[in-house]
């Protein structure tokens, strides 16, 4: 069947997914193959902008790599890769980086909230970062760029770019991407307050054990009116019961929605049944995960494989790029 364009996306290479990355990015990322032709990149480069993101690196590229093929992206088709191994990217910021007036940069929402969460490290290359999004975004041609919200400013900023570029040099090399974003849920941390996230260690690793699964669980804040078990409680805001909706079979999500609320089920009993459906439901990708992390050669030469056939295209549009620019 013929694709309806192509999709690329972008995801920060911090070690084992959770289930925040997961519900929010790669089970779409895994969708949306069957009807386009996708991209997807591991953004290493990227990660260097913060420095917690750049400790062990490597390790933390592989476990994400493991994580995206188990989860089912399918590198026959798909094209995945790192974002290093694609040089021309870093030519393409450059180039975009003229056509980008640095107030633009400074303004964005999401500058001023790395600069407030790491005031000691304003590095030039964290007020580019938008700079090398659009680059990634714009090097393969993408049509469509499947992101969560929080990513909306470095989208539109991309856009804008593109006509900047387009403009000054009278040129339609570059194509105007489109934001894609999915409904998904909110995915809270087991502290039920903040969004899930590794560095504030409330997250639930898909490829945890079913133990360390089970006791992460049992540590999730449910309702925090419901103090007794003879208390009703309130599912609409449980966490618990929010991860319930996507990971327990119907019939058993609708009678804990009715049982809750009349003190029918307790919050113990209600995530016992949780961690045994998310671990039921989980098992067939542990077991793809287990396969593919005991043949570590099989997932650099997929990964080698998936940047040949990036740079292909890549050094397409550069050629294009350059041309444009008239570079001698
Ligand atoms: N900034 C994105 C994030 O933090 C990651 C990213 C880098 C990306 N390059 C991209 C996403 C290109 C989409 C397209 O999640």
């Amino acid at each position: 069947m013929a694709k309806k364009g192509r999709v690329f996306s972008g995801i920060r290479p911090t070690g084992r997914a959770h289930l925040g990355n997961y519900l929010g990015a790669i089970k779409n990322y895994v969708a949306l193959q069957d009807n386009y032709d996708c991209v997807y990149c591991i953004v290493d480069i990227h990660a260097l902008t913060t420095v917690e993101d750049t400790l062990n690196l490597k390790q933390n590229t592989h476990e994400m790599t493991l994580d995206l093929l188990a989860a089912g992206i399918r590198p026959e088709e798909t094209i995945l890769f790192v974002q290093s191994h694609v040089p021309q990217v870093t030519e393409l910021h450059t180039i975009l980086s003229m056509v980008t007036p640095l107030g633009k940069l400074t303004d964005l929402p999401t500058f001023k909230d790395m600069v407030r969460q790491h005031p000691n490290n304003v590095n030039y290359g964290l007020v580019g970062y938008p700079v090398l999004m659009t680059a990634d975004i714009v090097l393969y041609k993408s049509d469509l760029v499947p992101v969560g919200v929080d990513q909306a400013p470095h989208l539109e900023f991309a856009r804008e770019t593109v006509r900047s570029f387009n403009h000054r040099y009278q040129t339609k090399v570059l194509i105007e991407p489109q934001m894609k974003s999915a409904e998904v849920p909110k995915v809270l941390g087991i502290d039920g307050k903040e969004k899930m996230s590794k560095s504030l260690d409330n997250h639930i690793e898909l490829a945890a054990t079913p133990e360390e699964t089970r006791q992460r669980v049992m540590q999730m804040v449910t309702d925090p009116q419901r103090i007794k078990r003879s208390d009703p409680g309130n599912p609409d805001v449980c966490n618990v019961f929010t991860l319930h909706k996507v990971f327990t079979p119907k019939e058993d999500v609708e009678m804990i929605n009715v049982e809750c609320r009349k003190a029918g089920i307790g919050c113990v009993d209600c995530k016992k049944r949780f961690a045994e459906n998310l671990n039921i439901a989980l098992e067939p990708f542990r077991a793809k995960r287990a396969e593919l992390a005991a043949k570590p050669d099989l997932v650099a030469a997929t990964l080698n494989d998936g940047a040949r056939r990036a740079r292909a295209i890549a050094e397409k549009t550069m050629e294009e790029v350059r041309a444009a620019v008239q570079l001698p």
